[in-house]
């Protein structure tokens, strides 16, 4: 039996990274997954390859949003988990940020997560309830220097699954957040950070894979958190403990 059977969730910016884990896991424990990206070349053939359902969906197209739900809600009959994974990251300090940097990275980071919720309150409610699992980060709980809007924009994702929390509770949908430290993905690839440096004060000493952080939205997404809303789940190695 899958820790997931018969739940049918929708994955943002499922192509690479730590959505496509999700995916992969998801799938894996009997859900019913739908993956959407903007990167169609790596979304479509990660759907092809675990026989789940990929569209294009642009998480700052509220439009995108009603059009895809509805069809999910209209082909697997309902929708019980949502994970808000899609986000860009940009480097700079307060002072050498542009306002279009600000600007895309809290259409993306906060707008996308914003609509998400918003779409899927109502259907999720008359689905029975569900779970909806928003990515945010250590930025989103600390300082995050040199990267100044990213930092703003996890944080709203921090403040508005409380809220949300609390507004959809007696709706059936549980909402909470996860705080990733840093994890081995393409965001971080090219990023100008000292990784040497975070792993040596890290006390697990090392950075993380995807799919750690995949487990941890599986659990939340799972009736195995049924009493846990509203809260933040760091996946961090220890490093906040210090
Ligand atoms: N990698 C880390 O160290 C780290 C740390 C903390 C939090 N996070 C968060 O984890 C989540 C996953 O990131 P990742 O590390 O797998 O990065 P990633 O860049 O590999 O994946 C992000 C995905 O989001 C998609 N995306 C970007 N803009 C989109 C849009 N407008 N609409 C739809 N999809 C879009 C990308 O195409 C990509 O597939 C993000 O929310 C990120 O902020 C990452």
């Amino acid at each position: 039996m899958g820790r997931l059977d018969h739940k049918v969730c929708l994955i943002t910016g499922g192509a690479r990274g730590q959505g496509e884990e999700e995916v992969r896991l998801f799938q894996k424990q009997g859900a019913i997954v739908w993956l959407c990206d903007v990167l169609d070349d790596l979304g479509q053939p990660l759907a092809d390859e675990l026989g789940v359902q990929y569209r294009h969906l642009d998480v700052t197209d509220e439009a995108a949003w009603q059009n895809l739900v509805e069809e999910i809600v209209r082909t697997s009959g309902g929708i019980h988990g949502l994970v808000n994974n899609a986000a860009i990251f940009r480097v700079g300090r307060l002072k050498t940020t542009s306002v279009e940097d600000f600007q895309a990275v809290m259409r993306v980071n906060t707008l996308g997560v914003f609509l998400g919720m918003k779409t899927v309150a109502e259907p999720m409610t008359e689905s029975g309830g569900g779970s909806i699992v928003n990515i945010s980060s250590m930025a989103g709980l600390r300082a995050s220097v040199g990267s100044f809007a990213y930092g703003a924009s996890k944080w709203a994702v921090t403040g508005m699954s409380k809220t949300a929390a609390v507004e959809l509770a007696r709706k059936g949908i549980r909402v909470n957040s996860v705080h990733p430290g840093l994890i081995e993905t393409p965001m971080v690839e090219d990023v100008p950070i000292n990784k040497e440096g975070i792993i040596r004060r890290t006390p697990l000493g090392r950075i993380a894979q995807a799919e750690e952080v995949a487990r941890m939205a599986l659990f939340l997404t799972s009736d195995e958190s049924s009493y846990s809303t509203g809260s933040e789940f760091i996946i961090d190695g220890g490093l906040n403990a210090l």
